[in-house]
């Protein structure tokens, strides 16, 4: 697997700093307010357990799943495959995703929750890729920037594998090539 891999954009020490320094925020923020974080399937997995292990206030956690299709290139289309189970009106809610690109799928989800009027909302992204960007949503707290390349590991994926490399990388041009 670590034999494809072109490059590594961020490692695991630098991701694991970002991981303490998003929970330490967090906890101090949302202390007293009974958060709950939602996380974005599949890609957040890895990020969300690391982050919410470290948070240190009483929270609840959820998760979403969305598909996005359409002929062209993300033409935008956003659809819900997996919903809340927790109720979030009244409640302080913080979205976490493994990275902000184009923002189809935030700007579609930040509607939507606020339509379920919670008491607040906030973006927690651990990657930040601005260069392909489509909305205006901001991430209250964004980690890392990436450059416009297709990034795998720690949650992402290509093709459903990767996403249990510890470090955020990018894959060799012949993987696209052999297509494995
Ligand atoms: P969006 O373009 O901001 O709507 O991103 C939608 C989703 O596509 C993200 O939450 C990721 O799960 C996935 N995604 C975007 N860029 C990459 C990438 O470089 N590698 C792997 N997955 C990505
Ligand atoms: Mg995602």
């Amino acid at each position: 697997m670590e034999k494809n891999i072109e490059k590594v954009l961020v490692t695991e020490e630098q991701i694991q700093s970002k991981v303490a320094e998003f929970a330490e925020i967090l906890s101090a923020e949302y202390a007293d307010k009974d958060p709950v974080f939602v996380g974005v399937l599949k890609g957040v997995v890895v990020f969300f357990a690391d982050v919410v292990r470290k948070i240190t206030v009483p929270c609840e956690i959820d998760f979403m799943c969305l598909s996005s299709y359409g002929g062209t290139d993300s033409t935008g289309n956003v659809t819900v495959k997996k919903d809340l189970s927790v109720d979030i009106k009244g409640r302080h809610v913080v979205i976490l995703e493994d990275i902000y690109d184009t923002g189809n799928s935030l700007s579609f989800l930040h509607k939507y929750l606020l339509s379920k009027e919670p008491a607040s909302l906030k973006i927690c992204t651990l990657l930040d890729k601005p260069e392909r960007r489509k909305s205006d949503i901001k991430a209250d707290y964004a980690g890392t920037f990436v450059p416009n390349e297709f990034v795998v590991g720690y949650g992402l994926d290509y093709a459903e594998y990767y996403r249990n490399l510890p470090f955020i990388g990018v894959l060799k041009e012949s993987v696209y090539e052999n297509n494995n």
